[in-house]
């Protein structure tokens, strides 16, 4: 296993490019499966969870290559309807498959996708919208067994305690594309991962209106096709660099970052005293000396506050002088980062689902532990704030969504490396 060593306190200048959306290429590569013609993803890179999403497809019977950041996925007339534990555990958005198959072949067993360490993550909203379709569903064994004879188009309210759900919109849309009759999903997501994969679909030929809205209009065809598609630029990643800089300091321009999805970031960190330059695909960031300000955050679905930024935000604001205080709207638990941020001398203590936070002038580096893939994110930028030496343990975590951070940061000036534990 690797961790990450860290010598913090350098200043972040240069350019550095964002990589695809890995949040969009993992539902877009499950949507493939609704066709058996080829299809051809750009701009996806060679994450953790890409690899793990391929291997399951090989298993389900596609023939896949991922080369140079282009996959090519030529599913099989066959194909197998079984997602087995062993790769659906490891992922929570392998359980993707299930929409495309149950349409595909009429029948599908998808494992269950287990629990998680950012807190509970049902699939009730998933198992909602297909039953609606006509889809006969049985819990058995750790599996969720679907089918159906043919999908029927229905009205559908996807809306749970927490409110939309991304992968739950793709997988009944994706169910959707082929039932007979029209779908509405209302409620759905529409987080630009979500806009992303629609796009996909209707290049396969799905007829989907209310794009981008919480109504979704699916009126279902017989067939799709295979078509040629590049990924969005990962606004996660974008908006991990940005609140680096931020926290760390210096000027770095990110190309391939979309200013218009990170609309709520912009807007927090002009708040707070950063200056934000908004290009037509890119974004530069600039952090004087000065003093940024205290800010109160509340994650919730786009477009609002992302959860995917929340323990970003919160490296940040350990070193932002005053009070801050963070509610997280989408997974109330999420927050194990808290007591490895204490541990280089942040001040934050939870109340319930808001972390409150005591800002401090300086971190002192510390070695630390990665949880999740963003609490790991912001462990590193901690490091990077924090003076002397940090280390970040289990960084398979970060290898699942960042690719090659630790090059990024070393481009524009950071102190930063991999060893071997
Ligand atoms: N929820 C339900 N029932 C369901 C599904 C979800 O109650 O059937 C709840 C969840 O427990 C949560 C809320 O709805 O409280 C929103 O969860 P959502 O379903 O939107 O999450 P997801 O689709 O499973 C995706 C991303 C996550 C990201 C969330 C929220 C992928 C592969 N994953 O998960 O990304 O945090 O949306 O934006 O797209 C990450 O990249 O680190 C990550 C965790």
């Amino acid at each position: 296993m690797d961790k990450i060593v860290i010598e913090g306190g350098k200043k972040l200048y240069g350019e550095l490019n964002i990589s695809g959306a890995k949040n969009s290429a993992l539902p877009i590569i499950a949507a493939t499966l609704l066709t058996d013609e080829e299809s051809i993803i750009e701009n996806v890179p060679p994450l953790r969870d890409v690899a793990s999403m391929l291997k399951l497809l090989k298993t389900l019977g596609a023939r896949v290559s991922h080369e140079k950041e282009i996959v090519r996925i030529k599913p099989s007339r066959n194909l197998k309807y079984i997602a087995p534990y062993k790769m659906v555990s490891t992922m929570r958005a392998s359980f993707c498959v299930l929409g495309p198959l149950i349409a595909r072949l009429g029948k599908a067993e998808v494992s269950l996708p287990g629990g998680c360490i950012i807190g509970p993550r049902p699939i009730d909203l998933h198992l909602k919208g297909l039953q609606e379709l006509g889809v006969k569903v049985k819990i058995e064994g750790g599996y969720v067994k679907a089918t159906a004879s043919r999908l029927r188009g229905n009205d559908i309210f996807l809306g749970g305690a927490f409110g939309s759900s991304v992968l739950a919109t793709g997988n009944v849309m994706m169910a959707a594309t082929l039932a007979k009759g029209t779908t509405y999903i209302e409620n759905a997501a529409c987080e630009p991962e979500v806009v992303d994969l629609t796009r996909f679909l209707i290049k396969m030929g799905a007829r989907i209106e209310g794009v981008g809205t919480h109504l979704l209009k699916i009126t279902g065809v017989k067939k799709l096709h295979g078509v040629r598609h590049r990924v969005i630029p990962d606004r996660i990643e974008a908006g991990t660099f940005m609140l680096a800089t931020a926290m760390i300091g210096g000027n770095v321009l990110l190309r391939d970052a979309l200013p218009e999805h990170n609309g709520v970031l912009i807007d927090k960190l002009k708040t707070i005293g950063v200056t934000i330059r908004k290009h037509k695909n890119s974004v530069t960031v600039v952090k004087k000396t000065r003093k940024l300000l205290p800010v109160n955050i509340t994650t919730m679905p786009y477009p609002g506050f992302p959860t995917d930024l929340q323990a970003q935000m919160m490296a940040l604001m350990t070193v932002t002088p005053g009070i801050s205080v963070i509610t997280e709207k989408v997974y109330p638990e999420r927050f194990m980062h808290i007591s490895e941020l204490n541990r280089m001398g942040a001040n934050i203590f939870l109340e319930g689902s808001s972390a409150i936070i005591n800002g401090t002038k300086k971190l002192s580096g510390a070695p630390v532990m990665a949880s999740d893939l963003r609490a790991s994110a912001a462990l590193v930028i901690a490091g990077l704030a924090a003076e002397d030496r940090s280390e970040v343990h289990r960084v398979y975590h970060l290898d699942r969504g960042y690719y090659k951070i630790e090059e990024k940061l070393r481009d524009i000036g950071a102190n930063i490396w991999r060893e071997k534990e």
